[in-house]
């Protein structure tokens, strides 16, 4: 429910590549604005830091004014300032975190230097709606792949990757095929012309002696290597390499040890509601493996449409709103970005 007096809250992320800006009402969102230096990137095939650090600077202002015009509200109207204060590029997260210290301490208003990847699951309240209960988050990113428990302002880790995100594999198979960076949305697209059964791809940490010690862990790098290898094997038999069969047996596996786990911790938790977020939730094969198996388990699916699971301001205006709703103290205006913020921590 919309209350009037809900607080406006101007939302930045810098932890990436992408300039993100964002104003909500409560969870109302107003205007979500994002620039992104992605293309800059791609001839290196990978994120230069410095490039994206580069980018921000040149992107902060202009992105915060055209947000701040296109929902018609002036800055002196903003009740508190969230900013992503980690996990991400050091030099990325000092351009947005320096701009919101200086607009939350010029305006008097409060300072939320909140969690980039629990953000990544809190934006779906901007989108459908207050959660009104813990959930369970499956996180996935180029960078991270997390499962953790959102109970109002708590917030549980129950596993993560232990080498690749789900995302970056993707990225790393997409470079030995020679697509271009970032590769995920383009193997998804060749997936779906596919058989994701035409070739059987390892599932890690899935044995049952694995599954004692890391239940809700994953790990691609394994994944990744034997894909590459396969290929690599393709190439000195001069086979021809069924593109649209590698990439949906690729992301089959990926999908299928994901959404496994996150039943399986669903089930373990008593959690009847599952968040999904992040870039790799864009991927259609995880969207359509999730929504069949979460539906046979009787859980219920919550994910952002995809231009919100990309890095964007929403998610941290959002989680900013969740901070204030549950009542968290605000951060203190000397706090500092942090590369490797743990995930369990909202406000820093
Ligand atoms: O959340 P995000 O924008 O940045 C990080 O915090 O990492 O995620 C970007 C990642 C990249 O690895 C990209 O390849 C992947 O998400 N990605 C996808 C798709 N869309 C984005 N991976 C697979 N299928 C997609 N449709
Ligand atoms: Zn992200």
């Amino acid at each position: 429910m919309r209350v009037r007096d809900d607080p406006l809250v101007l939302g930045i992320e810098t932890s990436c590549d992408e300039t993100g800006v964002a104003l909500v009402r409560g969870f109302d969102l107003l205007q979500d604005t994002v620039a992104s230096s992605v293309e800059e990137h791609a001839r290196f095939g990978g994120i230069v830091p410095e490039v994206a650090s580069r980018a921000h600077l040149e992107a902060m202002l202009p992105t915060v004014q055209t947000t701040l015009g296109a929902a018609g509200a002036a800055l002196a109207e903003v009740d508190a300032v969230a900013v992503t204060a980690g996990p991400g590029l050091i030099g990325s997260l000092a351009v947005g975190v320096a701009t919101a210290k200086a607009l939350a301490l010029a305006l008097g208003k409060p300072l939320y230097g909140v969690n980039h990847v629990i953000g990544h699951a809190l934006v779906d309240q901007a989108v459908h709606g207050a959660f009104d209960g813990p959930v369970l988050a499956l996180v996935v990113s180029g960078g991270h792949s997390s499962l953790l428990v959102i109970d109002g302002p708590e917030v549980t880790e129950l596993g993560q990757t232990l080498d690749d995100a789900a995302g970056e594999a993707f990225d790393k198979i997409g470079r030995v095929l020679g697509l271009p960076y970032p590769a995920g949305p383009h193997i998804d697209r060749l997936a779906r012309d596919g058989d994701p059964a035409a070739i059987r791809f390892p599932r890690a940490l899935t044995r049952r002696q694995d599954l004692e010690r890391h239940p809700y862990d994953f790990s691609f790098s394994g994944l990744k290597t034997a894909a590459a290898r396969w290929l690599e094997a393709a190439g000195d038999q001069s086979r021809e390499v069924p593109l649209a069969d590698f990439a949906a047996s690729f992301a089959e596996a990926v999908a299928d040890v994901l959404t496994a786990k996150t039943v399986a911790a669903a089930r373990a938790h008593g959690l009847g509601t599952v968040v999904i977020g992040g870039g790799f939730s864009a991927n259609s094969q995880l969207r359509d493996k999730a929504a069949r198996r979460f539906g046979a388990a009787g859980l219920s699916l919550r994910v952002p449409p995809v231009k919100y699971c990309t890095d964007n301001g929403a998610m941290i205006a959002a989680a900013g709103a969740h901070a204030i709703r549950h009542g968290l103290a605000p951060s203190s205006l000397d706090f500092g970005a942090e590369s490797a913020m743990a995930p369990t921590q909202l406000v820093a």
